[in-house]
């Protein structure tokens, strides 16, 4: 099962990739999650990355490709794979088919999470990060049952440096400005499944699964 997950920043990708990798056993492939790591080993890439992460302006394309094309090619997605905020442009969307030709594979649903953007700000800056395990919270949509530690490992947990809400407001513009004509491409490929993402996270899942089972 071959998957890319799409959503405006806050939307769920995270949140619902968890639930996503836990029922169906595919690696969660974030390049997000991915540039964080590289910062915190402070890699030249990761360097490179946070210079943008932290204005809210995208990676260039030719950074987050090289990056994909590396992970994709890993045994780990022989069994499928689940994509988290890539693409993210129609030049990462044709890298993407091109690199998924090479490898005889095909995107089998690109589910879109749509969220209203007037809520999204209000998740973003309420969100908190696991720094160990890196499970995702919300202070008031999904609280830990302690305050400030992690529900399934004890960890502390964290405000991402870019969900500030500066940074935020610049995020929603700039991704914005990106998703209408990546949705038009899958659209065109008949890949394009969208999920109403304003309702609780369980209910959110619930669609996301019913997709999937039918893929199976
Ligand atoms: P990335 O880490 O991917 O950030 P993003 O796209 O801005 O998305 P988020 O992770 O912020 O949101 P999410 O949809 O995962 O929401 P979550 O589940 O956490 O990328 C970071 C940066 O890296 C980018 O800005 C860019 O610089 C760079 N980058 C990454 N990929 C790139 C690419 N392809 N090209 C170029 N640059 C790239 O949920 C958010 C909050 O809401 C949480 O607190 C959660 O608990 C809560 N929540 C979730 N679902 C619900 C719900 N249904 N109801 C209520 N609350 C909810
Ligand atoms: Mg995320
Ligand atoms: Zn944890």
């Amino acid at each position: 099962m071959n998957i890319v997950l799409m959503g405006l920043p806050g939307a769920g990708k995270g949140t619902q990739a968890e639930k996503i990798v836990d029922q169906f056993q595919i690696p969660h492939i974030s390049t997000g999650d991915m540039f964080r790591s590289a910062i915190k080993e402070g890699t030249k890439m990761g360097l490179e990355a946070k210079s943008y992460m932290d204005q809210g302006l995208l990676v260039p394309d030719e950074v987050v490709i090289g990056i994909v094309n590396e992970r994709l090619g890993k045994d780990d997605c022989n069994k499928g794979f689940l994509l988290d905020g890539f693409p993210r442009t129609v030049a990462q969307a044709e890298a993407l088919d091109l690199l998924l030709e090479k490898l005889n594979k095909d995107i089998d649903a690109v589910v879109y999470i749509e969220v209203d953007q007037n809520s999204l700000m209000q998740r973003l800056t309420g969100r908190r990060i696991c720094r160990d395990c890196g499970a995702t919270y919300h202070v008031i949509y999904n609280p830990p049952k302690v305050e400030g530690t992690c529900d399934k490992c004890g960890g502390e947990l964290y405000q991402r440096d870019d969900d500030k809400e500066e940074t935020v407001a610049t995020r929603l513009e700039v991704n914005l400005k990106q998703v209408e004509p990546l949705l038009s491409y899958y659209q065109k490929k008949e890949v394009l499944q969208s999920i109403d993402g304003n309702q609780d996270i369980n209910k959110v899942f619930e669609s996301v699964e019913k997709i999937l089972r039918g893929l199976a």
